[in-house]
């Protein structure tokens, strides 16, 4: 292949590589939205410029000694075998490298290992399921899932619990990953410097639907965080007699959805997630999906069409389309 060939292959390759920077990237590391993230992410960007550094350096003495020393059929030079001094000092650069990044990293591993100490500390259990994220607010008795909800600028210390296998936690923009184990209790804090909404994503292979673990944290502003926990504590609502809706609580408990779904003061399941205030999330079923009536009637017309894998099991026959549009009606009901 021609030089200029061999430079057209090479361009074509990195354009390939480059299309990979996405402009919308709801999950990158690389924009923290809370101090804890953007401690984190103040390690990349020395660690970047050293390795940059010694990238264009070993690649830079490659070329040139592709160049220089490349056969021409010139005499074998001298054959030398080990430098002292050259061995000491590619031993030593390195590990002198290292360990200027090392003092950082450490005190900031340190850091994140350090439990909050603000007074006014939010404290939620998370604990991972096959394949949804529980949400339980330990000072109210909330619970909730897939989406984390939490007041901007308040530290949130988050205990990390799961019920089957290890999942692990990730809110990239809040802070980095930690695992989920069975049968102990890891921790987290998170900030978020603004009322906004970040995507989350389990990250430790889970099963078939891992992939479709994701979750939502929204963090809202003082006054809105209230209003929001305080009606998450009532009561879920009843239907009004006579309405579509109160059929759809029929089929609930009819149908064996009570047996695993927990609705206050109408069932107490504690298998799936807690629906008590369902028409108040924006996503459901490992926050895959918008909230909305095309997606609940695909999801409860073929649970494993919509998401493989999943642990949700229909007792008995399919539900029938009116099953369905009236679960839909009484689920539009719990806010
Ligand atoms: Cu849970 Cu992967």
């Amino acid at each position: 292949m021609s030089r200029a060939g061999r430079f057209g292959l090479l361009g074509a390759a990195m354009s390939v590589a480059l299309a990979g920077c996405a402009r919308i990237a709801p999950q990158t590391s690389l924009e923290p939205q809370g101090p804890i993230a953007r401690q984190i992410d103040s390690l990349i960007d020395p660690v970047f410029v050293v390795a940059g550094v010694v990238f264009v350096l070993v690649q830079g003495l490659v070329v040139v000694a592709m160049f220089k020393f490349r056969d021409r059929g010139q005499a074998e030079p001298e054959q030398i075998h080990g430098s002292t001094k050259l061995e000491i000092a590619w031993t030593l650069v390195p590990a002198l490298i290292l360990l200027a990044i090392a003092v950082p990293t450490i005190k900031t591993i340190f850091d994140m290992a350090r439990p909050a100490e603000a007074a006014d500390v939010l404290k939620v259990k998370v604990i991972g399921h096959q394949f949804w994220w529980e949400y339980q607010y330990e000072e109210s008795g909330v619970k909730s899932a897939n989406e984390l909800v939490f007041p901007a600028g308040r530290p949130v210390e988050l205990t990390l619990e799961s019920v089957d296998v290890i999942h692990s936690y990730w809110i990239p923009a809040l802070n980095g990953k930690t695992d989920v184990i069975p049968g102990r209790v890891n921790r987290m804090t998170v900030i978020a410097d603004e009322p906004a909404e970040f995507q989350g994503q389990c990250t430790e292979f889970c099963g078939t639907s891992h992939a479709n673990m994701r979750n939502t944290a929204r963090a809202l502003s003082e006054d809105d965080f209230a209003e929001w926990l305080s009606n998450q504590q009532e009561d879920a609502n009843t239907p009004a007699p006579d309405t579509g809706a109160a059929k759809g609580l029929e089929v609930f408990n009819g149908r064996g959805c009570a047996g695993c779904h927990a609705i206050a003061g109408v069932a107490e399941g504690n298998i799936g997630p807690n629906l008590t205030k369902f028409a108040t999330r924006g996503t459901f079923a490992g926050s895959i999906f918008e909230n909305n009536r095309s997606n609940l009637k695909a999801w409860l017309s073929d649970p494993q069409k919509a998401k493989p894998g999943n642990q949700m099991i229909i007792p008995g026959a399919p539900l029938s389309n009116e099953e369905i549009d009236q679960l839909i009606a009484y689920l539009e009901t719990l806010n």
